[in-house]
C-alpha cells in the first residue's frame, strides 16, 4: 500500500482476534496494518502512522519470556491503545501492578464507565463487553487513571490523558461487545483524527497508480480460476494497465457447470479482457484415472497446473509480471505473524505457486485486503454480483467431491446435480446466506425404486455450511421445503443418482470439503 496512506499499526501479541482488530479499524474507513510487536520505533516513525493498537494475546507478564515492544514507541507522541494482554503490558512498563487472578474471566459483563471520555463518546454509561482474560490490573500505572471498571474488574479501562495512551480489558472487536465498533470508531476518527478515506474507490485509485507505476510498459499474467480473488485482482489490474494483462484461465475438467462458457463471456465479452482459454480437460482426467485417494489427487492436479500454465505463459512471450489474487489473511499467514494451521489439507490455490511458474516479479494488489474488502473493490470495479458474492470453491474443483474415481462421467453427474443446489439455493435466497453449498458424490450404490421399477444407482450428500473464515463451519439446518425441492429435483433430473442424503457434521470434527 502507497506510504502515503494514514494507517493504524497493530502490534500482535498474538491474540485470536488481531485481524478482527485491524477489520473494525478499517470498517471505520481507516487503514490498519498487522505488524511484529518488535517494529522499532524508528520505522514506525517513517512512516504514516496516525495511532497503535498493541492487541491482546494469550501470554502472560508474568512469563520470563512475556512478549514485549520498542518502548520508544511511546516517545512517538502517537496515540495507543492496549486491548486485554496490550493493557496488562502497558501497565506493568509504566510501573503499575498486574496481578494472576485465580480463574480466567471469560464471557460477557457489564462495563461502567467512570464519566466521559473521547474513547466512549456515544456509549451509554453501562453497556455489554467481552471479557477473555486469566491476569488483570490491580494497581493503575501512575500517570493513568481509570476510566471504567466492570463487576470484577475496577480497571476494565485506563488512561494517561497527557500521553495520549488508553488501555481496556474487554476485546471492544467482537461482536459480543455492544459498543465495541463505536469504541474502534471512536479511537480512530476521533482519537487518531483520521480522515475516514479508506474506502473502496480511494482505494481502486492508489492501487491502479501503484500497478502503473510497478509494470510500467511490460505485460502481466494471471492465472484466472473463476474465484472471487481471481477475478477481482484480474478486474483491478486489467482497470489500471488495460491491454497489458493477459489471463489464463485452465479448465481442469473438474471444474463447475458451464464456468468455462460463463467466465469467457463476463472476462472476455463483457469486461473486453485478453483471457486466453485453455482446455486441459483430458491430460488432467487421463492422469486422473485409477486415482481414489483424495492427497493423490491434489498433487496431481496442483503439479499438472504448474506444467499447463507455464506452457499457457509461453504464448505471451514479453509477459514479465505474474498477477495474483493474494489476500491479507494469506500474507499474515506465510509472515509468521498470527497462528499456523495444521496441514489437514494440501491446498492447491491457482494464484499460490509463483515460484514453480517461472515468475520472480509478482503484482498482489489485493495483498493488504481482507475478503470483504476484495468483494466491496469487486463491486466498485463492476464485477457482476453472481462473480463478487460467489461462493469459495476448492482449487481441486470437483476432483474432492466425486469420492473414489474422477470420471469425466462422474464429472458430468455432479456438475448436473452442484448446479441444481446452487439455482436452488438461489430461489429460495439462501445462496449468499451461508458460506458453501454444494453436492459430493458418494462411491456408493444403493437400491431404489422409480415408477414401478428397481434402480441401483448412486447416492449424494448435500453438504451446507456457515463459516467466517473456512477455519471452522456449522452445518446449516434449511428449511425442509428447500431440502425436499433439491432432492427432488436431482432424483428426477439427474441420471444415475436415486438418493440424496444430508451432512450434518461441523468442523472440526469434519472438514468442509469431503477430501
Ligand atoms: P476444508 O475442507 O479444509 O476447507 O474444511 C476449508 C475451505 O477451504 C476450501 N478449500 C480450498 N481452497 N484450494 C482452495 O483454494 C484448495 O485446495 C482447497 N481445499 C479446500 C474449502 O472449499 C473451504 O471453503
Amino acid at each position: 500500500m502507497a506510504d502515503s496512506q494514514r494507517t493504524i499499526l497493530i502490534l500482535d501479541f498474538g491474540s485470536q482476534y488481531t485481524q478482527l482488530i485491524a477489520r473494525r479499524v478499517r470498517e471505520a474507513n481507516v487503514y490498519s496494518e498487522i505488524v511484529d510487536t518488535m517494529i522499532p520505533a524508528a520505522e514506525i516513525a517513517r512512516r504514516n502512522v496516525a495511532g497503535i493498537i498493541l492487541s491482546g494475546g494469550p501470554a502472560s507478564v508474568h512469563d520470563a519470556e512475556a512478549p514485549g515492544c520498542d518502548p520508544a514507541i511511546f516517545d512517538l507522541g502517537l496515540p495507543i491503545l492496549g486491548i486485554c494482554y496490550g493493557l496488562q503490558w502497558l501497565t506493568q512498563h509504566f510501573g503499575g501492578r498486574v496481578q494472576r487472578s485465580g480463574s480466567r474471566e471469560y464471557g460477557q459483563a457489564t462495563l461502567t464507565l467512570n464519566g466521559e471520555n473521547p474513547l466512549f463518546a456515544n456509549v451509554p454509561p453501562t453497556s455489554k463487553v467481552w471479557m477473555s482474560h486469566a491476569d488483570e490490573v490491580v494497581a493503575a500505572a501512575p500517570g493513568f487513571t481509570a476510566i471504567a471498571s466492570s463487576q470484577s474488574v475496577p480497571f476494565a479501562a485506563v488512561w494517561n490523558e497527557p500521553r495520549r495512551i488508553w488501555g481496556v480489558q474487554f476485546h471492544p472487536e467482537v461482536v459480543h461487545t455492544d459498543y465495541g465498533k463505536q469504541v474502534i470508531h471512536n479511537f480512530a476518527r476521533v482519537v487518531c483524527d483520521c480522515a475516514g478515506d479508506w474506502t473502496a474507490a480511494h482505494f481502486v485509485e492508489i492501487a491502479t497508480a501503484d500497478i502503473r507505476r510497478q509494470v510500467g510498459s511490460d505485460h502481466v499474467i494471471l492465472g484466472l480460476s473463476g474465484g472471487v480473488d481471481s477475478s477481482v485482482a484480474a478486474a483491478l489490474i486489467h482497470r489500471a494497465i488495460g491491454d497489458q494483462l493477459h489471463c489464463v484461465y485452465v479448465d481442469n475438467g473438474v471444474m463447475r457447470f458451464n464456468e468455462s462458457k460463463t467466465l469467457a463471456e463476463v472476462f472476455g465479452k463483457h469486461l473486453h479482457m485478453d483471457i486466453r482459454m485453455v482446455d486441459a480437460a483430458d491430460g488432467f482426467l487421463s492422469r486422473l484415472a485409477g486415482v481414489t485417494e483424495p492427497e493423490k489427487k491434489r498433487k496431481i492436479i496442483g503439479g499438472y497446473f504448474v506444467e499447463v500454465f507455464r506452457e499457457a505463459a509461453r504464448s505471451v512471450p514479453n509477459a514479465r509480471f505474474l498477477g495474483q489474487g493474494t489476500t491479507y489473511p494469506d500474507v499474515i499467514e506465510s509472515s509468521g505473524i498470527g497462528k499456523h494451521a495444521d496441514n489437514i489439507k494440501s491446498h492447491h490455490n491457482v494464484g499460490g505457486l509463483p515460484a514453480q511458474l517461472g515468475f520472480d516479479h509478482l503484482i498482489e494488489p489485493l495483498r493488504m485486503l481482507f475478503k470483504d474488502e476484495v468483494r466491496a473493490i469487486g463491486e466498485e470495479l463492476g464485477l457482476p454480483k453472481e462473480m463478487v458474492w460467489r461462493q469459495p470453491f476448492p482449487g481441486p474443483g470437483l476432483a474432492v467431491r466425486i469420492l473414489g474415481e474422477v470420471t469425466r462421467e462422474r464429472v458430468e453427474v455432479l456438475q448436473k446435480a452442484d448446479h441444481i443446489v446452487i439455482e436452488e439455493m438461489k430461489a429460495a435466497d439462501w445462496y449468499y446466506r451461508v458460506w458453501q453449498s454444494f453436492a459430493v458424490l458418494l462411491p456408493v450404490k444403493t437400491v431404489g425404486v422409480m415408477g414401478d421399477c428397481r434402480t441401483y444407482e448412486n447416492a449424494v450428500a448435500l453438504r451446507v455450511v456457515q463459516s467466517s473464515d473456512g477455519m471452522t463451519a456449522d452445518w446449516v439446518d434449511l428449511p425442509h421445503e428447500l431440502l425436499a425441492r433439491i432432492s427432488t429435483r436431482i432424483i428426477n433430473e439427474v441420471r444415475g443418482i436415486n438418493r440424496v442424503v444430508y451432512d450434518i457434521t461441523s468442523k472440526p470434527p469434519g472438514t468442509i470439503e469431503w477430501e
